[in-house]
């Protein structure tokens, strides 16, 4: 009888998926290529036929929704939602949110959601030998102000392992969510930190195949954002539409 760990096609190597990376630099848009073979689970879930076209009346009958009371500005501090203080680096994060011309996007809803300074999620689905945190649960939400502007408090998120292919590796990074006035304009992406040297193994990351386009999810280190003893401070802006629009996961 065959071993069925015979059977299985060979693992991919980092070597390999870098290899191909390389072989599919700068083929594509500004916004991540939904079929991007590197990526390997790209390949199945993204669609091969046009969408179907829902009525957006009809899809807020059934949407989450939200009204600017039912979000605590204290839910913007990812630090102080247990009884003890979270291991890792404290970091401000904050930005604007704008359309292509420089106009605020205001009063809309931001979530975010990350690992540990581990590198570690609460979820069932992530297992690796790092440690959780018990005063730390990686999400929180504000409201971007008059301006656009938002402000997070939390820890720097550490790399994570994940299962693309062997000792693939995730950068670390901060997942965003972009409510809009209504969930069927729901945006989600990723935001990082400048000078990762994960960047190039990253299928997720190199999806994005034009490198300046990859750099509007790089966060800018900024001395001035600091708070003494406190947390060090990272801005990143968000553009909705224009040439110099933020990449976004599409759905
Ligand atoms: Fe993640």
């Amino acid at each position: 009888m065959t071993d069925p760990a015979r059977r299985r096609p060979a693992e991919p190597s980092q070597a390999g998926v870098t290899a191909e990376i390389a072989a599919l630099g700068g083929s594509g848009g500004a916004q991540p290529r939904m079929d991007y073979p590197p990526y390997r689970s790209s390949l199945l879930r993204h669609p091969s036929k046009a969408l179907q076209q829902a009525d957006p009346e009809g899809v807020e009958w059934f949407a989450p929704m939200f009204g600017a009371q039912d979000v605590n500005p204290i839910e913007a501090d990812l630090t102080i939602q247990h009884r003890g203080v979270p291991i890792g680096e404290r970091l401000t994060v904050t930005g604007r949110v704008s359309d292509g011309d420089g106009r605020p996007v205001a009063h809309q809803l931001l979530e975010v959601w990350q690992a540990n300074a581990a590198g570690r999620y609460i979820h069932q689905g992530d297992q690796h030998p790092a440690p959780l945190d018990p005063n730390f649960t990686g999400a929180g939400r504000c409201l971007t102000d008059s301006d656009g502007c938002y402000r997070f408090t939390t820890v720097k998120p550490g790399p994570y392992p994940w299962g693309n292919h062997r000792n693939a590796w995730r950068p670390a990074h901060i997942h965003f969510s972009l409510f809009g006035s209504a969930f069927p304009q729901r945006l989600v992406t990723q935001m990082y930190f400048p000078g990762d040297p994960l960047f190039p193994y990253d299928p997720i990351l190199q999806a994005i195949t034009g490198a300046r386009d990859r750099e509007r999810l790089i966060a800018t280190y900024d001395h001035d954002l600091t708070i003494p003893q406190i947390s060090t401070g990272y801005r990143w802006d968000v553009v909705l539409t224009g040439p110099r629009r933020t990449p976004t996961e599409q759905s």
